[in-house]
């Protein structure tokens, strides 16, 4: 039985395949439809969440299977003082595999070591976001046509950003990748993405706090939002919450080919008036995210379909 903590939970080869499963899911919807029948997927939320709950859910049903969860910790007996380790134990007896999303970082890897069924990761604090990750991976390989020699910018909340420390853990095993990291002092990714990931991989990266600086050499742009959530005291995050806007005249000085992505949900990082611009792929991307999930739970289900 497998589970998925981080996307460095799977190699690179595994990874590929599994995006290969996704386009092909993407082309042959109705050869899938059936895949999961009888099975039943729990989603585990003990924060909030609109993407990664629905499109766990959506991919769940689209593959003929069934779903049950809760989606905030006050709805679950969580609020009486339960354990996620007895939680998994007894979800274990309701479900084939399981989706958790929790403040705490390491919590789903806690529910993973007591836990029956195959667990995913579905977010964990300010730690990783693998499913995110996938369908990060798979927009990107979808759209670009390729997974290597691409300069990538990673702007907004790169401290606290979970998605962001997942992406760069998972493209640091690809050639030819250079990162430019665009955040307020404040916001800087932690030392040991910095040290421990990027520099051990000898991969190559700036760090730079303007977003106009790093735009017209970039092939990709990943916006993120200052995570509120995440922040001691609402002063702090006042203060940051604007610090970057992506509006059209910034988007003319990206290249032509530079695609937009943002994890979602939206603040204010990027104006409304950008999504009519071609290279903004962030919708796109949620739709990606229901394919990688419905690969992936056929994956750790260990389901082939013919
Ligand atoms: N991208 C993402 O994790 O969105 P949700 O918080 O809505 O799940």
């Amino acid at each position: 039985m497998r589970h998925l903590m981080s996307p460095l939970d799977l190699s690179v080869e595994e990874l590929d395949q599994l995006m290969d499963l996704a386009n092909d899911i993407e082309k042959n919807p109705a050869k899938y439809a059936h895949a999961c029948d009888g099975k039943r997927l729990a989603t585990l939320f003990y924060e909030p969440s609109t993407r990664t709950r629905l499109s766990f859910e959506a991919a769940m049903m689209n593959l003929g299977g069934t779903v049950l969860g809760f989606s905030s910790a006050d709805s679950s007996s969580a609020s009486k003082g339960e354990s996620v380790s007895d939680t998994i134990r007894v979800v274990s007896c309701f479900a084939d595999i399981c989706a958790m999303r929790h403040p705490k970082e390491g919590a789903p890897m806690v529910a993973s070591m007591v836990s029956s069924i195959p667990v995913i990761n579905a977010g964990d604090g300010g730690h990783q976001h693998p499913t995110q990750t996938l369908t990060d991976l798979l927009t990107i390989r979808s759209l670009k046509g390729r997974m290597d020699h691409l300069t990538i910018g990673l702007c907004g909340d790169l401290k606290f950003g979970r998605t962001v420390h997942s992406l760069i853990n998972a493209l640091v095993r690809y050639t030819g990748i250079k990162f430019i990291l665009i955040s307020p002092e404040e916001l800087r990714v932690p030392d040991y993405i910095r040290d421990d990931v990027l520099r051990a991989n000898q991969v190559p990266f700036e760090e730079v706090i303007k977003l106009e600086d790093a735009l017209p050499s970039l092939d990709l742009l990943y916006m993120t939002r200052v995570q509120k959530e995440r922040f001691f005291n609402e002063e702090d995050y006042v203060r940051m919450k604007d610090f970057y806007i992506l509006d059209k005249a910034k988007m003319e000085l990206a290249g032509p080919d530079m695609l937009v992505l943002h994890p979602l949900p939206r603040v204010n990082e990027i104006a409304v008036e950008v999504d009519q611009d071609p290279r903004a792929a962030y919708f796109k991307q949620v739709q990606y995210g229901v394919y990688a999930r419905m690969a992936l739970i056929l994956t750790l289900l260990g389901i082939e379909v013919k």
